[in-house]
């Protein structure tokens, strides 16, 4: 079958016209940007690529049945271990690097790191930086680790709880990047059958989903930099307004994504 007629062929199965492209640059090995200029090379559709169709029918998210997520122009290993990077997300990397702006050898912590995507990012970004990703789950760490051996960066991953930082030893961190499991367990429940195939710690935070940002604020003045450290979270819908009431963000600037919601609080250590 010619490339054109693949591409035909698999939009039965995907929503977007991109997911159609991801999906058939996987199956044939030709760059996602090039299919164009290759719609008359043939490709045959092997048993394998059938049963990652039969796998996309079946619900599961496209990252997950081709094992890669793009995120910030970085390609992510992704698997069941790891949250799929999400869009909104790049705008905490932005934060972070809008106020490194020209500075040099920074240490880096990164607060859940899942994938390491957030890491990968900043690592890539800027120059000699220092890193650490810490998260709850080791298999999450591995996939991480995958994820900065591919771009030949180096990283400390510490597999410890972020609701018990204070009794780490952590300190003297330029960069504090965060985006925490963010869901109530109420919006979990209620979620697309999408989001169960992704683990359930890396989504839900209990009853109001507010936990981590709570614990982790408090105590951001102890492992922040002097003279423009700074620390951003990434927030759900509607969070920046509840913390707010409850007396949190007072010295954070918010940023909103491209939907105008609240996404993103930054602090910075002056
Ligand atoms: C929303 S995901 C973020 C992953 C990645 N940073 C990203 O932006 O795509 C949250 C991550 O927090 C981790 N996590 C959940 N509870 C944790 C805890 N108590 N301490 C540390 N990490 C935790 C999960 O394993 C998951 O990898």
């Amino acid at each position: 079958m010619k490339i054109a007629e693949y591409l035909n062929y698999l939009q039965k199965y995907f929503t977007n016209r991109s997911d159609v492209l991801e999906f058939a640059s996987h199956t044939s090995g030709i760059p996602y940007s090039q299919i164009p200029m290759h719609l008359s090379d043939n490709i045959l559709i092997t048993d394998e690529t059938k049963s990652k169709l039969d796998r996309v029918k079946s619900g599961e998210p496209l990252a997950y049945v081709i094992n890669n997520k793009n995120f910030y122009g970085f390609d992510i290993y992704v698997d069941e271990s790891v949250l799929i990077p999400r869009p909104e997300t790049e705008l905490l990397v932005e934060k972070a690097l809008e106020t490194a702006a020209g500075r040099k050898n920074l240490r880096i912590l990164d607060i859940c790191t899942g994938s390491g995507c957030v890491l990968t990012a900043l690592l890539s970004k800027l120059e000699n930086a220092e890193g650490v990703g810490l998260d709850i789950s080791s298999d999450a760490l591995e996939t991480a680790l995958k994820n900065l051996k591919r771009y030949d960066l180096k990283a400390e991953l510490l597999c410890a709880d972020a609701l018990r930082i204070d009794e780490l030893d952590l300190s003297n961190f330029d960069i504090i990047t965060c985006n925490p499991p963010y869901l109530t367990e109420q919006e979990w429940s209620d979620s697309p059958n999408s989001l169960k195939y992704e683990p359930k710690n890396a989504l839900s935070a209990g009853v109001d989903g507010l936990l981590f940002y709570k614990k982790l604020m408090d105590m951001i003045p102890n492992i922040c930099n002097k003279n423009s450290g700074s620390a951003h979270f990434e927030l759900g819908l509607g969070q920046y307004e509840l913390l707010k009431n409850e007396g949190y963000c007072e010295d954070y600037s918010v940023t909103k994504d491209f939907q105008g919601i609240k996404r993103v609080i930054s602090w910075i250590n002056l």
